[in-house]
């Protein structure tokens, strides 16, 4: 199964605009582009964070065709939003649920941030590429990439415009 990072920054590394959560200042061509790319992913992993910032939205889209992985702490937290199959929490090793994920059939997974998952998967080593929409826009502060250090070296695939907009989607395979 290959795992794809997929996220959207200012153009000095934030994946937010200061502390304000959520991906609100992705530009329109980018969210046309993520909702897109999507589509091609058959299961998808985010933070415990992440899924409870953008909670209702990833309950109003989720559906079958794309399962859901959540990473937390303490999976009873969430019991009552479980879907077996279409939304499902987890507390398991990044490696142990990559594993089980590949075992069940799935071959494209969309890691899905934050800062926390990016920095535990790509030091675990279980990210095959980076897909970085980058938006034309310098925050200063918020939310950086990866929530640790790390050195990870990147292999540049392709940089394309995203929709005639001034975003650059920038795709790596990791090195
Ligand atoms: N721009 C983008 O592309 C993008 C993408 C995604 C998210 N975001 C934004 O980034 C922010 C969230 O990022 P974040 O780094 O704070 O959080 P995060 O990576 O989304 O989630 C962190 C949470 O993941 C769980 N977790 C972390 N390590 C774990 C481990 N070893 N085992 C089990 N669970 C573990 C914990 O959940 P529990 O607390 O439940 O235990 C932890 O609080 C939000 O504002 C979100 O909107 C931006």
């Amino acid at each position: 199964m290959r795992v794809t990072l997929i996220a959207v920054q200012s153009l000095d590394g934030f994946i937010t605009k200061h502390d304000e959560p959520g991906t609100a200042f992705a530009s329109t061509a980018d969210q046309i582009h993520f909702a897109r790319t999507l589509q091609s992913f058959d299961c998808s992993v985010l933070g415990g964070e992440t899924y409870r910032v953008s909670r209702e939205r990833i309950r109003t889209h989720a559906a079958p065709t794309r399962r859901r992985m959540v990473l937390t702490r303490d999976p009873a937290q969430f019991i009552s939003d479980a879907a077996p199959g279409v939304l499902e929490f987890t507390s398991e090793a990044p490696v142990e649920l990559v594993r089980r994920l590949a075992a069940s059939g799935h071959r494209e997974c969309a890691l899905l941030g934050g800062a926390q998952l990016h920095h535990l998967f790509l030091t675990a080593r279980l990210v095959d590429r980076v897909w970085v929409t980058i938006e034309p826009r310098l925050f200063g502060n918020g939310t950086a990439f990866l929530s640790g250090p790390a050195d990870v070296s990147l292999g540049l695939e392709s940089v394309e415009r995203l929709g005639g907009s001034d975003a650059l989607l920038v795709k790596y395979l990791v090195g």
